[in-house]
């Protein structure tokens, strides 16, 4: 029976729908506030913490289709993509799931109802496979269902198996987890392959087409198993597979869907062999690169970003394998909108966004793609009898002309070759060491400052408090007594100082030793479990083991707060302003001033700009209260506080809340309500990297003191251009027209001066050899002048060699012009070049027009003597 995939989609949430299940919508491919994963990789996966029990939902069963990715993380098909007829970088899972409800016989007869009673696929064509020692779900499809012992393979969790069969599934290294059974289709015996656990499993003649999880279990981190609240089911079926089955294909590219877009890509590339692997790459890409997008994923060299790049990049390379000559990759996504923009409208929305994307990827990569692989193909012809391509190649690859390893792979694994990857990853580690080398030419103190001692930090709810000094250093030698004036690093048992950590600076302020005992503070930094405090005797002496005052300078540090906590209100105006894909790539918080790196593709608009400084104003204005708790991870988590991706966060961790506006990990000083930062002012927007933007702003003070200066300015300037402080804009630009006017008007006054010169320079004329010749320097004329001067000659002696030149703020301009019947006796460029040499310079240009320049003023009238007599043996 015929189905096509957007049928089948249909068909599966409506039959689950029928027996109880609430439909929910796909989730994004970004795993919302879940860390240890790359992308959403499964139908469960927005359901993991309802497995866990850590969060209830109205229904205890549910159903989707739910766009998945699997390139890079725990799942990865990327390699295979393009070599087997079932692997995808993107596919749609169809699932059901139980949470604490049915289990294992439900499960169990729900998927056989489908399969064999909606799809009607006959029972002799399917395979199932149950975990080794699961004898209930065994004996529920042996006895319940009836398939026959020889159809039904027991199968282990891979330790130590031969083949890569698995019936044990995780979502990745940790969260829910439990045994499965899987279900086969046999494509057939004219087809490669093997029943699972044989020796041909890898064939494409048994395909798996559904997973049912019965999940009981919570992996840790390290690597123990905790039981669920509650045994439940997760269960995954891949769209594409099951097309192809009811579409009596026996490739995934060749179902309905596939069709289309191989068509399309052959359609924009202009290739007429539909069978080529290079078209299948390209249409799988074509979905994965768009949704990411679509879901906030921007190309970058990190993380996710890289994965996006890599893929991109991958596609670009097999559009140049099948003839590409121009960028090509973002026309397919027209053709993936009109095929998947029903059932996922947010891909229609995003359309444009994911064009440009890909367009601008695409641009980049085609700078270097060609030299790349010219540089790669002459490597492999140096390479000999050896198969395995260098690592320092890979990496210079990579380096150089930007391709991904993997990408170097799949060019060369066509003709048999595999790549070095160790060699490349130290090559990798060895940047690295040179990229930190070259960025510490100054003594890195901490590094070289061994502390021991551990300093309690105080400095959250206090600005002053008790200490005893543990050690002091000069330079990098530890001593027991500084005196007056020496500088020194002083180590205190605990500290209300904030040492320098995640971009906020460290405090300054005073240690006090009673009342004639004074040491500044100018830094405080970090030294293993130990808080340094850097600076310089006023007063006294301090000796360790002395009890002290140390004393944060209040009003910097409330400086440094303000920046810090509008950081926090910046990055979630941006969010709102441009959307979910802005995250944090890197901040500096000081007392004048914040610096805020973020993942965005493009420079803001003016209005973008406006609208994220009043945004921010407004949350100052609104004087939310600034909260901090401390909790574990989980829990933070739990309250939708945004993290930094790749950071790794141990035990309990700080949250700071403002209002319902901000929430996020941190741990930095804060003020106490958002209306103590004052006012907020965006001072600029760059780009840093690709895909990545640099915002600077001020708050409190340093705001005020900026819109000082710039009123400042702006009066000056009104002063001199006798205007009012709000006519300035109008006057410039009146002022600018009236100069373009000048501008005008005087070069037209410069033409007719030189006209008026060029006149007086007929009566220069000589003849030599027959011909009239006319030499000339004239006086600041500007070679467009030049050249009007030149035509002019031309026209009023008919038949002449000219040579005019020019000096203009100490550069000489020379131009020689030959009339047409006398260009087979001499040509222009060869006067120019002969006499534009002695004065140390260049030029050239046609037989009856050239130009040069020259520097040396002093040999001028020498050289241009000089003509008279090249002349007259060249007219010879
Ligand atoms: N979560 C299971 C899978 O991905 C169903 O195979």
């Amino acid at each position: 029976m015929y189905m096509t995939t957007s049928e089948i989609r249909s068909a599966f949430l409506e039959y689950y729908r029928s027996h109880g299940h609430e439909v929910v919508r796909s989730s994004s491919l970004v795993p919302v506030n879940d860390p240890t994963l790359l992308f959403t990789n499964a139908g469960m996966n927005q359901f993991k913490d309802v497995f866990l029990g850590k969060e209830s939902r109205s229904y205890k069963r549910a159903t989707s289709a739910q766009r998945c990715v699997r390139a890079g993380g725990k799942h990865n098909d990327l390699d295979n993509v393009g070599y087997t007829a079932r692997h995808h970088t993107f596919f749609e899972m169809l699932g059901n799931f139980s949470f604490g409800d049915y289990f294992k016989k439900d499960a169990i007869h729900f998927a056989w109802g489908f399969l064999t009673g909606v799809l009607m696929l006959p029972a002799e064509k399917l395979t199932v496979t149950v975990y080794q020692t699961d004898q209930e779900a065994y004996d529920i499809w042996n006895q319940e269902i009836g398939i026959p012992a020889e159809r039904i393979v027991r199968i282990g969790d891979n330790k130590g198996a031969p083949y890569a069969s698995d019936n044990f599934w995780q979502m990745g290294d940790t969260g829910p987890c439990g045994p499965c059974s899987e279900i086969f289709y046999d494509h057939g015996a004219d087809i490669w392959g093997g029943p699972p656990g044989s020796a041909e499993e890898d064939g494409d003649r048994f395909i798996e087409v559904w997973n049912i999880v019965f999940m009981q279990f919570n992996r840790k981190s390290d690597g123990s198993f905790e039981p669920l609240p509650h045994p439940s089911v997760d269960t995954g079926m891949g769209l594409e597979r099951i097309a192809a089955v009811m579409q009596g294909v026996h490739s995934n590219y060749d179902i309905d869907l596939f069709k289309e877009l191989i068509a399309g890509a052959a359609e924009i590339l202009q290739v007429s062999d539909l069978s080529s692997k290079s078209l299948r790459v390209i249409a799988d890409h074509i979905r994965s690169c768009s949704f990411l997008i679509c879901d906030g994923v921007i190309p970058s060299n990190e993380g996710r970003g890289y994965v996006l790049r890599r893929i991109i990049r991958r596609a670009v390379r097999h559009g140049r394998l099948l003839g590409a000559k121009e960028v090509f990759f973002y026309r397919l996504v027209e053709k993936l909108v009109a095929l998947m923009g029903e059932a996922y409208p947010e891909i229609r929305d995003s359309r444009a966004l994911i064009e440009k994307t890909l367009r601008k990827e695409e641009e980049q990569f085609l700078r270097t793609l060609d030299r790349g692989l010219e540089l790669l193909s002459g490597e492999l012809s140096r390479l000999g009898d050896s198969k395995v391509v260098p690592g320092e190649v890979v990496f210079r690859l990579y380096d150089t002309y930007g391709f991904p390893v993997d990408l170097t792979q799949d060019v060369v694994r066509d003709n048999g070759y595999t790549v070095d990857t160790a060699g490349f990853d130290s090559e990798m580690e060895k940047q690295r060491k040179r990229a930190k080398a070259a960025s510490n030419f100054a003594v890195d103190y901490n590094s070289q400052l061994k502390v021991a001692g551990t300093t309690e930090f105080t400095g959250y709810d206090r600005l002053e408090d008790e200490a005893v000094i543990l050690n002091i250093f000069k330079g990098i030698e530890s001593v027991s007594a500084v005196a007056t004036d020496e500088e020194a690093v002083i180590v205190l048992d605990k500290t209300p100082f904030y040492a320098e950590r995640g971009g906020q600076v460290g405090d300054t302020g005073l240690i006090l030793g009673g009342d004639n005992f004074e040491f500044q503070v100018t830094d405080t930094k970090h030294a293993g479990n130990a808080v340094i405090h850097t600076g310089k005797v006023l007063l006294g002496e301090f000796a360790v083991g002395d009890r002290v005052c140390a004393r944060v300078d209040a009003s910097a540090r409330n400086a440094i707060a303000r920046h810090h906590s509008a950081t926090h209100l910046l990055q979630s105006a941006l969010r709102k302003v441009l959307g979910d894909h802005v995250t944090q790539k890197g901040s500096f918080v000081s007392g004048d001033r914040l610096r805020f790196d973020f993942s965005h593709g493009e420079a803001l608009t003016v209005e973008e700009i406006r609208s994220v400084e009043s945004l921010v104003n407004s949350y100052i204005m609104a004087d939310l209260p600034v909260i901090t708790a401390v909790m574990d991870l989980e829990a933070a988590k739990a309250t939708g506080a945004m993290a930094l991706f790749n950071e790794k966060y141990e035990g309990m961790v700080r949250v700071v809340s403002m209002g319902d506006v901000s929430r996020e990990l941190c741990g930095g000083t804060h003020v106490s309500a958002t209306g103590n930062i004052g006012f907020f002012k965006l001072i600029s927007d760059s780009g840093i990297a690709a895909g990545v933007r640099r915002i600077e702003a001020v708050t409190g003070v340093a705001a005020m003191e900026y819109t000082a200066l710039m009123s400042q300015e702006l009066e000056k300037s009104a002063g001199i251009l006798r205007s009012e402080t709000f006519g300035v804009y109008d006057k410039v630009v009146a002022l600018e027209q009236h100069a373009k006017d000048l501008e005008h008007q005087n070069s037209r006054l410069r033409e007719q001066l030189a006209l008026a010169e060029a006149r007086g320079l007929a009566g220069s004329v000589v003849s030599v050899n027959g011909v009239k010749t006319l030499v000339a320097t004239l006086d600041a004329v500007q070679v467009p002048e030049l050249r009007i001067v030149m035509d002019d000659l031309k026209n009023r002696l008919g038949s002449a060699v000219i040579l005019l030149a020019s000096v203009n703020s100490g550069k000489i301009s020379f131009i020689a012009g030959v009339t047409t019947d006398l260009v087979s006796r001499v040509k222009a460029g060869d006067l120019v070049k002969f006499v534009a040499a002695q004065v140390g310079g260049k030029g050239g240009g046609k037989p009856d027009m050239a130009q040069a320049g020259g520097t040396d003023t002093a040999k001028l009238p020498q050289a241009m003597n000089s003509a008279a007599g090249w002349l007259e043996e060249h007219l010879g």
